[in-house]
């Protein structure tokens, strides 16, 4: 990573800053070019990562995606360039606008001085996620674009407590969208491939705690939780479904749950709340026989409460969102409250009961059998 550090540096942050004040056509130009001159006043350097991100989503926005030929291996930092922007696929120019005046906001946030929203007086800054508040709705973006946002040890600590944080802020709703084209891909498979220190069976062990923590972070969330699925989604971004309040998708979603095909089995509440949701055997369509759902398909059985094009996607869910952000604060929290109380003693239980099936499941031959082919396929590729 110094290595990268170093040979980024020559690329030239200030150069990156001039070439983005080039004139825009579309929708949001007046946000776009808002943030680009809020990038220019940045006082801290943000480090390359978030650079990165940064150049990839101004590429995207501005030309699309990527068209250019792939630099050589030894032209290094034209190809991390390279790969950032092509990691973000098909990805609407629109949505990549949105996600770069997102990530400028946020990282404005992050000097400025305290705001309402943030009643711990400091501002939080993560690793792996973007959050913002605007408009009384915090939105929590998972920002792994090149791992197509799959979900590490840190990403679940870092959701436990940016969701801890939302659900206490001052915002009527919370959202959760993924960067670049997917949702999310999923447990990050490489949880499994680190030798752990105290063996296998212990870091199974915890790796349940972590996600008995994660899961019931969803069911406790005090006021409505909105899923924007702005592409594929994969094992438990999907599961956790069940426990979001409204789900909006873009017409390019999927949603599969690969899990037996991985040795696994399912949670977040899903062995309890699919079948009641969509019937048991579309349920098992899904959950034992790893059926991927278009976002159609998943609208029918109640996984998702309305598709969109792709091409208004951003700009229909958010106008919808800001409309619903108006509502009265206490008034949608208490409801929603009073719609979970119903079933929330339930819900820990089978919370539990997965997450004891689940970490039997990582410590078997099928599971690490799955997860090497995985990884070995893709060395072949
Ligand atoms: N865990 C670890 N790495 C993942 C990942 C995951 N869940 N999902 C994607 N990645 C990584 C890929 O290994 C790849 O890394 P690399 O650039 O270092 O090779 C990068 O993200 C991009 O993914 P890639 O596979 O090249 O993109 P794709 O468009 O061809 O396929 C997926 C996307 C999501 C279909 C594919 O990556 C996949 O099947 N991932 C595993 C999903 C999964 O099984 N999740 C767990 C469910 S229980």
């Amino acid at each position: 990573m110094a290595a990268v550090i170093r040979l980024l540096s020559p690329w030239g942050f200030d150069r990156f800053v001039r070439d983005s004040k080039a004139a825009l056509m579309g929708a949001s130009v007046e946000e776009f070019n808002a943030a680009k001159e809020k990038l220019g006043a940045l006082k801290k350097d943000p480090g390359n990562e978030v650079k990165l991100t940064i150049y990839a989503l101004f590429k995207q926005a501005t030309q699309g995606p990527c068209n250019t030929p792939k630099p050589s291996m030894l032209d290094f930092v034209n190809k991390v360039k390279w790969d950032a922007w092509k990691s973000l696929g098909s990805l609407s120019q629109e949505e990549a606008r949105r996600q770069y005046v997102d990530l400028i906001t946020s990282l404005v946030g992050e000097e400025a001085p305290a705001v309402a929203a943030q009643p711990t007086g400091s501002t939080k800054s993560f690793q792996t996620l973007l959050i913002s508040t605007e408009d009384n709705i915090t939105t929590i973006r998972l920002n792994r674009p090149e791992k197509k946002n799959a979900i590490t040890a840190e990403m679940y600590n870092e959701l436990i407590e940016a969701l801890d944080l939302a659900g206490k802020d001052d915002s009527v709703i919370t959202a959760i969208t993924g960067s670049g084209d997917y949702y999310c891909s999923g447990n990050d498979l490489n949880n499994f491939t680190k030798s752990p220190e105290g063996g296998v069976e212990k870091m199974a062990k915890d790796a349940g705690q972590l996600l008995r923590r994660y899961v019931k972070a969803y069911i406790d969330f005090p006021k409505p939780l909105i899923g924007v699925i702005n592409g594929p989604a994969v094992g438990v971004s999907v599961t956790l479904l069940g426990l979001f309040d409204v789900v909006y998708a873009t017409e390019r979603a999927t949603f599969h749950t690969p899990f037996s095909q991985l040795g696994q089995s399912p949670e977040g509440c899903s062995s309890y709340l699919f079948p009641k949701m969509m019937g048991a055997a579309k349920a098992s369509e899904m959950l034992l026989f790893n059926k991927k759902l278009t976002a159609a398909q998943a609208c029918e059985v109640g996984l998702v409460t309305e598709v969109f094009p792709e091409s208004s996607f951003q700009s229909e869910v958010w106008t919808r969102l800001k409309a619903y952000a108006k509502l009265p604060r206490n008034s949608l929290a208490l409801s929603k409250q009073l719609i979970r109380a119903v079933e929330k003693e339930k819900l820990y239980a089978i919370n539990d009961a997965e997450v004891e099936r689940l970490v039997e499941r990582w410590l078997s031959d099928e599971c690490m059998q799955a997860i090497m082919s995985f990884f070995q396929a893709k060395s072949k590729l």
